[in-house]
């Protein structure tokens, strides 16, 4: 590619994320789910392990609302396809059809899915994750980790279709020397993020909210991210803000002494992305945190692992954990209004996971099946 086809290409970029904020500034106030007749629950399987710790999560969910879908108030929806031969063969992040299908949908269950990256044997396509994220526009990654023995009780609000993801499919390749990509920020798509933090935490009685970037060395597209959260912040007096550049944020969370003074935390897509995982990993691993994609219209709800494909090679998908995508139902129920499912669920959970723990997983033969852990919450449900 010369100097001028990049430049061109370049222009299209900017044209489209123009539009892109023209978007955000006509979209409407969030939906309100008890406003609705019916609220319809897509489940979408993915791949790798995906399908089988999602079916486990959807049983859970239709025993606790049972009486919902029978009263007609509530509808499951399976929607198949969205696995990483299927998005091959047709050459799409995300099919026409499963997206269509999608769409019908108010919130969405998902469980993992394949990202191809260079290198691997599929063709390098955008990550269905990504691509539905930006596609339905969930411009917000909510996702809660709390260790209550160690004082950890942190809810990370990552912005979740900008920055670095934005056009992460999108780079310039000059020659075989020089390539780049590019990192996204607009005052619309800051301003909601830092906006459904604030608002949750004055919502949840959270004193404290904090902005992580590295604006002084990126210091437009951070830059801009940091100075809307301090204008934001200054809407919410009763709310103490401070802000951490991201490596000394990722130093901060093994500090037992300063941690725990951290309790709603806005990001960036790419630190968000790298923080939550250290962060899941106080609380028992990536395997056990569950995560939400907010948006205005739509919700998707999923696990924040990935689909483990070794597991299911080696024919151990049977025994793949389901705590992360059952968390992930757990904030599904309290989206949509169904707080007291929510809290058994969560409650079962700690039960089964922290104290009791009569079924072990261990992702072999030798700990419980999904199935058999599912049947374990449900069964303390029932007795709590
Ligand atoms: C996550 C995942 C995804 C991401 C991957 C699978 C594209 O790591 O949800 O955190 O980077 O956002
Ligand atoms: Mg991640």
């Amino acid at each position: 590619m010369d100097i001028s086809a990049s430049v061109q290409k370049f222009a299209e970029l900017v044209e489209r994320q123009l539009q892109r904020v023209e978007k955000i500034k006509a979209e409407k106030d969030f939906l309100d789910y008890s406003k609705l007749d019916k609220i319809i629950i897509g489940v979408v399987g993915g791949d790798g392990i995906g399908p089988a710790i999602t079916h486990e999560a959807h049983r859970i969910l239709e025993f606790l609302l049972a009486d919902e879908v029978k009263a007609g108030k509530v509808e499951f929806k399976v929607i198949e396809g969205l696995t990483i031969e299927n998005r091959v063969k047709v050459n799409k992040a995300i099919p026409d059809d499963v997206l269509d299908e999608l769409k019908k949908c108010h919130v969405i269950l998902k469980g993992p899915t394949t990202t191809p990256r260079k290198g691997d044997p599929w063709p390098n396509i955008e990550s269905a994750n990504v691509a539905m994220r930006k596609e339905l526009d969930l411009f917000a990654n909510v996702r809660p980790v709390s260790v209550p023995d160690k004082g950890i009780d942190w809810t990370f609000f990552r912005e979740n279709t900008e920055g670095s993801y934005a056009l992460g499919s999108d780079g310039v390749q000059i020659n075989d020397d020089l390539v780049f990509d590019f990192c996204v920020t607009t005052t619309e798509g800051s301003e909601r993020i830092a906006r459904a933090a604030f608002e949750f935490a004055r919502k949840n009685g959270k004193n404290k909210v904090t902005a992580v970037t590295k604006a002084n060395v990126v210091k437009t597209t951070d830059g801009k991210f940091l100075e809307i959260c301090q204008k934001v912040a200054s809407e919410y007096p009763e709310i103490e803000f401070d802000d951490w550049y991201i490596d000394i944020m990722t130093a901060k969370l093994v500090d037992e002494k300063r941690r725990t003074n951290f309790k709603v935390l806005i990001l960036p897509n790419l630190y968000g992305d790298i923080l939550t995982d250290e962060a899941a990993e106080f609380q028992g691993g990536v395997g056990t945190a569950g995560s939400a994609n907010i948006g205005k219209r739509y919700a998707m709800f999923e696990a924040i692992h990935g689909s483990a494909p070794r597991m299911v090679q080696e024919g151990r998908d049977k025994y793949a954990d389901p705590s992360s995508i059952i968390r992930a139902a757990v904030m599904l129920l309290s989206h949509i209004g169904y707080q007291a499912q929510a809290d058994k669920l969560a409650k079962a959970m700690d039960i089964c996971m922290f104290e009791e723990k009569k079924l072990v997983m261990t992702g072999r033969d030798t700990g419980a099946t999904s199935a058999e852990y599912a049947d374990y919450i449900m069964e303390t449900i029932k007795r709590i």
